[in-house]
């Protein structure tokens, strides 16, 4: 993962849009093979996923961009978790994984999460604050969640399905 350094963007409740704002910051999140699961279909969506986690933070970054795109942009993540997760707890039922209720607490964690920064992306816009809890939500929640809970995850599945 690489977070890099720039600035981030606050919207204008005036006009809707986007103008820089000086100190905060801006990240790019790209997934590596150290969080290969061991399931080709889990490490496919969470490619996915990665590319339209950094798509929303793109859209923080732009100079000017309408309050409707970036919902939008955070609409298209939001129901790509939900498809990824539900594959993920299709598995866990299907396989009668052990862990399973400890792992979907951490998703409807995230999720419940991630709802009430999409409300106040939606109402206050990328104020630095929301930014940054964006951020840390979709970055270390997501990696950590990867490298325990969906690995362990990969390699029960591996045993089950070969
Ligand atoms: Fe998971
Ligand atoms: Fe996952």
């Amino acid at each position: 993962m690489q977070l890099l350094a720039n600035q981030y963007v606050l919207l204008c409740p005036a006009t809707g849009l986007h103008v820089p704002l000086e100190g905060a910051l801006s990240m790019k999140i790209q997934w590596t093979p150290d969080l290969a699961t061991g399931s080709s279909e889990i490490d496919a969506q969470h490619v996915e996923l990665f590319k339209r986690i950094d798509s929303l933070f793109s859209t923080f970054d732009q100079g000017v961009v309408k309050r409707s795109e970036i919902d939008r942009t955070v609409q298209f993540l939001s129901e790509y978790v939900a498809q990824h997760f539900g594959t993920e707890e299709a598995y866990m039922t299907k396989y009668a994984y052990s862990s399973r209720s400890a792992h979907l607490s951490q998703h409807q964690q995230f999720i419940k999460s991630f709802g009430k920064l999409k409300d106040r992306i939606h109402k206050e816009g990328i104020v630095p604050e929301v930014a940054q809890e964006t951020k840390e939500l979709c970055t270390d929640w997501l990696v950590t969640h990867i490298k325990f809970s969906d690995k362990a995850l990969g390699m029960f599945l591996k045993m089950k399905m070969r």
